[in-house]
């Protein structure tokens, strides 16, 4: 199978110039609607269409230049990173995708923003900063739906991180990936708020690659998946456009929790959520019980995420202090 990704850059690459300094910035997304397994490993191809918020400033800002040394050399939030270690390699074999064989050793420095305390992945704005910071070094001229694509190829995640606000990843049909992308919704929506409450972890057991791939391939409960998956899809698209918070946030909360019960039927059973993740979804629906009106999200990690609308805000903070508020919609530098 040609990947129509591959194919796009390399006719870009015909145009391009030697590589120059250049600056880009993605943001982190959390899904409302999550992407859990793949109709193609190597394009990261999805089984359904999934839908996200950006963080706003939570995200990864990336150079990419010349390398002064003559070889590459990868470097996360100052420290020059050992060319074996997993980020560098990631790094540079998806600078392959434009280099081609061609000799151009490169600079890549990467500073994430997003409190390594949130334990938030940011391999979705990693890979999106990546792709723009490629496209503006060789001086390729593509649309943002084009990046998407590309990013994709690094992570699915970062199919979604090439704009701000609320963004759908249309799962496509094609088997060359060519309409699989991110599509920004035309909408904001200034009260929208995303906190994180924090779990204390050790490093992640499994990747979220590795999980979803042992789900599709073992859990019985994963075949209801894609089809209630791309439902929940439509429905909270649907919600946004009618600021219907509580379908929303309910479709949303339930959405994660099929994901994760779709998890625990893999054999053997595979869990990101804790004691204290349940403790957390606990408390936050004995809130409910006395209005709170707060709905939670969790991905491959412990953390729960909430969703709400600023007018909740101060409550949220008095059942989970120490939350961490993100308001997706304001942004200065980023
Ligand atoms: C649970 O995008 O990290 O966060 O495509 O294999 O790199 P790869 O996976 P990744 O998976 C994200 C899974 C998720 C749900 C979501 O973000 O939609």
């Amino acid at each position: 199978m040609t990947d129509a990704v591959q194919t796009l850059i390399d006719q870009a690459m015909r145009e391009a110039g030697e590589a120059q300094t250049f600056s880009a910035y993605a943001p982190s997304n959390i899904a409302l609607s999550k992407y859990w397994g793949k109709r193609d490993r190597a394009l990261n191809l999805p089984l359904n269409s999934s839908l996200s918020i950006s963080l706003a400033e939570w995200g990864s800002h990336t150079t990419v230049e010349p390398s002064q040394s003559g070889s590459d050399q990868v470097l996360l939030d100052g420290q020059p990173l050992p060319p074996t270690s997993g980020f560098a390699r990631k790094a540079l074999a998806f600078a392959d995708l434009f280099r081609g064989g061609r000799d151009v050793p490169l600079m890549i420095s990467t500073r994430n923003t997003i409190p390594t305390a949130a334990g938030l992945a940011s391999s979705a704005s990693g890979f999106a900063a990546l792709t723009r910071a490629l496209c503006g070094s060789f001086g390729l001229d593509l649309q943002a739906q084009d990046m998407s694509r590309i990013a994709r190829l690094g992570s699915g995640s970062a199919t979604r991180s090439l704009w701000h606000g609320f963004v759908r990843w249309d799962k496509g049909a094609r088997d060359d990936g060519g309409d699989s992308h991110g599509v920004p919704l035309d909408l904001v929506w200034p009260e929208f708020r995303i906190a994180i409450v924090e779990v204390d972890t050790g490093p992640k057991l499994h990747s979220s690659r590795d999980g979803m791939n042992h789900t599709v391939d073992t859990s019985p409960l994963f075949s209801s998946w894609p089809e209630m998956a791309e439902r929940d899809c439509k429905t909270i698209e649907q919600a946004i456009n009618q600021r219907d918070f509580e379908t929303l946030g309910q479709t949303a909360e339930a959405n994660a929790l099929a994901m994760h019960a779709t998890m625990q039927a893999a054999r053997p059973a595979l869990s990101y959520l804790t004691d204290q993740s349940w403790a957390i979804l606990q408390r936050l629906w004995q809130a409910r019980t006395e209005g709170l009106a707060a709905y939670a999200t969790m991905d491959a990690g412990a953390n729960v995420k909430l969703a709400f609308l600023k007018e909740a805000e101060a409550d949220v903070l008095q059942a989970f202090p120490g939350a961490r508020v993100i308001s997706p919609f304001e942004w200065s530098n980023a």
